[in-house]
């Protein structure tokens, strides 16, 4: 299941042109920002699919009876662009345990993209629902190799969540020919045409972690 969540008119679309905006996303600490907003408004989506429970609570005046989430949760990151949406998800899901990622782009002379992963620390993910954010899914090889190495080493969640600001086509179809499609759901601020020769998305942003955390040589 793909959702697109700008198809629908709301704020979100200020934050995502903030981010897009050539002169606006200048400023780190307002791109840091919106991103935040943008995994905020993320974990509310994805919350209205989790499973709920009923918990009476006192107020001053008398009983309410409200549906609370019943789910274990676990934020996952692919650094260092994922943190501000990761952020985020806590401020929406306080109580979640956290994973991170590192999960780099070896690029060959040839143009062949490789993806490497070096750094894994996570709970196991055995039965929990797991929200992976990763901003730009332009390949989808990363969010491809990082979950077959997760599900490998840490269990299988019992459902997967994929949060990205913007995705390409192309690594919206790459996602859904590697993954099974009961296993996950993806949620994309927007989805764009076309991939750089670089493996940028285009129009996309940029570089997101560049724009979030300065240049890297
Ligand atoms: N990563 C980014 O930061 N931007 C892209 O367009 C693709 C991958």
């Amino acid at each position: 299941m793909v959702h697109i969540l700008t198809n629908s008119n709301s704020v979100l679309n200020d934050f995502i042109a903030f981010l897009r905006d050539i002169d606006l996303q200048k400023n780190p600490v307002m791109f840091r920002d919106r991103m935040e907003m943008f995994g905020i408004i993320g974990g509310y989506e994805i919350s209205k699919t989790l499973d709920y429970y009923i918990k009476d609570i006192q107020t001053p005046l008398g009983i309410s009876k409200m549906n609370l989430v019943n789910t274990k949760i676990i934020i996952a990151s692919i650094l260092r662009a994922g943190l501000p949406m990761h952020q985020g998800l806590l401020k929406v899901f306080p109580y979640a345990e956290n994973a991170f990622i590192g999960a780099y782009r070896k690029h060959h002379k040839s143009n062949l993209l490789e993806i490497a992963l070096d750094y894994l620390s996570s709970p196991s993910l055995e039965g929990s629902t797991l929200i992976l954010c990763d901003p730009m899914l332009a390949t989808g090889k990363s969010i491809v190799l990082t979950l077959k190495e997760m599900i490998k080493k840490l269990g299988m969640p019992r459902h997967i969540h994929i949060l990205s600001i913007i995705a390409s086509k192309q690594g919206v179809d790459y996602v859904k020919s590697e993954l099974p499609s009961a296993h996950y759901t993806l949620w994309c601020g927007a989805v764009d045409d076309e991939l750089s020769s670089q493996y940028y998305i285009v129009p996309g942003l940029g570089d997101a972690g560049d724009l979030a955390y300065g240049p890297k040589i």
